[in-house]
């Protein structure tokens, strides 16, 4: 891949390694040598290497039942041109525990079968296209507010949709994998695919689109997550349900977990942020009631737990920060979004947006009740953050609760150090992340906090006695991480509280 410099770079927060961005997105030359490699192949491109993109091309790669050369493409942008770069040079990059991750990229490298570009020439050479781009929501809201006022901006979606109809052949398979506003396939993507075919005098007959989707969870079971797992899809007619499901079948283990496909591709869509809406409703009820257990002097988390043993609230949810992460946080927005703009409805989803809206307020609510069990200022303490990442034992810190919690210790100007294993480099708030423990807890602390449920931080007795080796701190476990009998031994040097917890 031919590149010249300009003044911009990219940088691998995984490597540190700093790639500059290309000044033109020709990479024809590359994209032809690696077709060549695997004469009789189809190729299958994945648009979108972030977290589901990636990992998704990873299963391709390794596929079951067919041998697929597999593009990924995405952006010569700051934030993701060093994807590309990584993928080409043996660095995976997404940092997970799943040792899964690491054997199927080793595969990968040595069939030679996953390559990675930003050049739109490649979707002319695609048989199978599958859309892992992000739709964002833009949020306007603050802590103050009482409602969820937010943006759907459909144009960078759009454009992505634009350069595969530019580029593509007349009768590839587009999959949308992308969670989107119930009713894009239909009255989006695929007239927008069509349209840009007629303007390239090619026929629309043979075109393909559909809708899938999987709950991809990063952390021990990425793979798994979307190889060994039920998947839901449809088509936007029956010719493309049926060559969804067949190539669906040829990666994803179906003899085990079935596939459900739906009547049409709006039912799809709204299965996904139905799903994802019902787990942000279910944290957002909670909130209420953390609330109501600390002042009725009660354990939340001893009160979920026997309720838990009831085969029909098994999935009651815990409280904790906050909830943040992709999906949860937007998920619901986008289908009262759906309900408006595209089927015309004049009502939205209130109880859904508001849920939403709940659970931004949690970090806020997190830091009020620290003020309201320290009562002096917090300009100067030192604090350590365990954890900064959205969920446990990940690296993702998009939307993470702790965001806002370490926003309200800067602006009371508090001097915070930062641990998280799985994290070098907090991109959104542009600091730098320490991952040796065994070092941070070197300094003497005022707060000590855990605001991820990183393994690290759970049952882990070594961390308990160096924390008992320290002078008296503030011990805040905002998540529920710490058992009755490390709360009793800590609390007989410093002070501790939990959320949720008011008999403490
Ligand atoms: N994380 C999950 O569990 C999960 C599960 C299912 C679906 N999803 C959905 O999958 C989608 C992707 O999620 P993610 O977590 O991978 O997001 P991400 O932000 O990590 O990755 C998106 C990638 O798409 C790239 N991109 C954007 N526009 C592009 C374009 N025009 N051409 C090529 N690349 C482009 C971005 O540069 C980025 O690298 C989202 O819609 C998400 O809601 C997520």
């Amino acid at each position: 891949m031919e590149t010249t410099t300009l003044p911009v770079i990219s940088r691998s927060p995984i490597t540190n390694k700093e790639y500059p961005l290309p000044v033109n997105a020709d990479d024809k030359k590359g994209i032809d040598s690696f077709i060549a490699l695997h004469p009789g192949k189809k190729v299958v491109i994945v648009q979108g290497l972030g977290f589901v993109g990636s990992v998704m091309g990873l299963v391709v790669a390794n596929a079951l039942t067919e041998e697929y050369a597999v593009i990924g493409i995405d952006l010569p942008s700051a934030s993701s041109f060093w994807k590309i770069c990584s993928i080409n040079e043996g660095v995976f990059p997404v940092l997970a525990s799943d040792p899964k991750i690491s054997q199927y990229y080793q595969r990968a490298l040595q069939k030679k079968n996953y390559y990675a570009t930003y050049d739109n020439y490649a979707f002319s050479q695609a048989d199978v296209i599958i859309v892992d781009i992000n739709l964002d929501v833009k949020k306007q809201s603050s802590f103050n507010d009482d409602v969820e006022d937010y943006h759907v901006d459909l144009a960078p979606f759009k454009k992505a949709i634009n350069s595969i109809g530019q580029n593509c052949k007349p009768d590839v398979l587009v999959l949308v994998e992308t969670t989107v506003p119930p009713g894009t396939s239909q009255k989006i993507v695929k007239p927008l695919l069509e349209e840009n075919l007629q303007q390239r005098g090619l026929p629309v007959a043979e075109l393909k689109v559909g809708h899938s989707y999987e709950r991809v969870m990063p952390g021990p079971k990425y793979i798994d997550s979307i190889q060994n797992f039920y998947r839901v899809f449809a088509g936007t007619d029956d010719k493309s349900s049926d060559a969804i499901e067949k190539f669906l079948r040829t990666v994803i283990r179906t003899d085990e977990y079935p596939l459900t496909k739906l009547g049409n591709t709006n039912a799809t869509e709204m299965a996904k942020v139905l799903e994802n809406s019902f787990r942000a409703m279910n944290i957002a009820f909670m909130v209420e009631w953390s609330r109501f257990a600390e002042e009725a002097g009660v354990d939340i988390y001893e009160v979920v737990n026997a309720i838990r043993m009831r085969p029909t609230h098994k999935n009651i949810m815990l409280p904790g920060l906050g909830v943040g992460g992709y999906c949860l946080t937007k998920d619901p927005l986008l289908a009262s979004w759906a309900k408006m703009n595209l089927f015309g409805s004049e009502g939205r989803l209130h109880e859904s947006e508001r849920g939403v809206h709940i659970n931004d307020k949690m970090p806020l609510y997190a830091f009020e009740y620290l003020q309201s069990q320290y009562k002096d200022p917090l300009q100067g303490k030192k604090v350590l953050l365990l954890g900064v990442s959205y969920l446990n034992d990940v690296g993702d810190t998009r939307y993470t609760p702790v965001e806002g919690f370490y926003d309200c210790l800067e602006t009371e100007r508090a001097e915070i150090a930062l641990h998280d294993p799985h994290v070098l480099y907090w991109e959104e708030k542009d600091v730098w992340v320490n991952r040796d423990l065994q070092e941070l807890l070197q300094t003497d602390y005022d707060f000590i906090i855990i605001t991820t449920g990183h393994k690290e931080y759970r049952n882990n007795a070594e961390l308990i006695a160096r924390l008992l080796q320290k002078p008296a701190a503030f011990i805040y476990d905002t998540i529920g991480v710490l058992t009755n009998e490390e709360i009793k031994a800590l609390a007989a040097k410093h002070t501790v509280k939990v959320i949720g917890r008011g008999d403490l």
